[in-house]
């Protein structure tokens, strides 16, 4: 990134502008649309890692250093910003909605979209279900957040439009998949890792660094390693995330550790659970799984997946995932910076705490 700023600065700056300019036309409604935007803005500008747009920067890069000329002045610094901006209101919705659908409390640290306007709901005392208000409340703020993604995209160069186009269905099937796996009770190894494929590997690494090299210029086949790599960081991003899930520390996640088990999210660890405990203790999970745990449940159910070796599996997949990216990042025909921006980014997604 050129510039005296680096992305992350950048990023909120402009994303402050998008929010300043819906919320002079959310004044033009009614106070209640400007309060949603003022929450949604604090969503969006209080926390997260920014890992979409890193990984379009990166894909940028990536294409930039593939050039046998580097171009004096680069005309993609605005546009790079807007993608990211675009693509962290894609998150912001995803998010939102994820929250409704998996019942979570908390996100980046705070009470969740949902939680916020039932709570509001509740101390006035207002007519109707406090949980229904805040959850028909979350999904405008997350359909909102999609249209204002879609607004930003519009502007981008149109040979980004296909990928974007393809990327915001895959997110939503994959969440499909995921709540249809789970309502089914599926077991199965492949149906889990088809649901990280789409829900999470395209929209989190492998479009956004498609995104990013597309714009910075890539050719067809620069464009198809970096969406094979990302799809496997991608996949590598969600087992941490699903590690993270049971095991994690919700004070760095900003998110409840245990969720997964209480929903009885259909998981890869889940999986792994199954095929690798004895007979018992796989009847056990079952009957643990998509129930209201307390503690007791909870540690009983994450003893299941650590005895069994589900976890250790788990790790043993990110690690191998991670390797076999990194040496497909070590071959890529571009410059050493651009590779080793790539390869950072691989280490952090995979080995995070939050
Ligand atoms: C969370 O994504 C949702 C998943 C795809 C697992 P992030 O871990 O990137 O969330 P933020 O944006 O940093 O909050
Ligand atoms: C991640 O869903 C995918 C999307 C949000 C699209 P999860 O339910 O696995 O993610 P967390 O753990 O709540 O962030
Ligand atoms: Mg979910
Ligand atoms: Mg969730």
């Amino acid at each position: 990134m050129s510039g005296a700023t680096g992305l992350p600065e950048q990023l909120t700056t402009r994303l402050r502008t998008v929010f300043d300019d819906a919320r002079t036309r959310a004044a033009g409604i009614g106070p209640a649309v400007v309060d949603a935007t003022d929450v949604l803005a604090d969503f969006v500008l209080g926390g997260g890692k920014r890992v979409r747009p890193r990984f379009a920067e990166a894909g940028r890069a990536v294409a930039h250093g593939a050039r046998a000329v580097v171009p004096a002045a680069d005309d993609t610094d605005a546009a790079l910003v807007d993608l990211g901006a675009a693509l962290e209101l894609v998150q912001a919705c995803a998010l939102v909605h994820d929250d409704i659908i998996d019942a979570s409390d908390t996100r980046r640290g705070n009470p969740t979209v949902h939680r916020v306007f039932a709570a509001r709901h509740a101390g006035d005392r207002w007519l109707g279900d406090p949980d229904r208000f805040g959850e028909s409340m979350a999904i405008l703020i997350g359909d909102l957040a999609l249209a204002w993604a879609d607004d930003l995209a519009a502007g981008l160069p149109a040979r980004l439009a296909p990928t974007w186009r393809t990327m915001r269905t895959e997110v939503l099937a994959g969440q499909l998949l995921d709540i249809v796996n789970e309502a089914g009770r599926d077991e199965s190894l492949g149906a889990a890792e088809k649901v990280i494929r789409f829900k999470t590997a395209g929209y989190t690494v492998a479009r956004p660094l498609e995104l990013g090299a597309v714009l910075g210029g890539a050719d067809d086949d620069l464009v198809a390693a970096l969406r094979t790599i990302g799809l496997d960081l991608g996949a590598a991003f969600q087992l941490r995330d699903d590690l993270l899930g049971v095991y994690g520390d919700p004070r760095v996640t900003g998110k409840p550790s245990g969720d997964d088990l209480v929903t009885g999210k259909r998981t890869v660890l889940i999986a792994e659970g199954f095929s690798r405990s004895a007979p018992g203790q796989a009847d056990e999970l079952r009957t643990l799984l998509g129930t209201d745990l307390d503690d007791a449940g909870l540690a009983r159910a994450r003893a299941i997946l650590t005895e069994s070796g589900a976890q250790a599996a788990v790790e043993a997949r990110i690690d191998s995932t991670l390797a076999s990216a990194l040496s497909a990042i070590d071959s890529l025909p571009t410059s050493t910076e651009a590779r080793d921006r790539l390869a950072g980014l691989a280490h952090d997604i995979t080995h995070r705490a939050a």
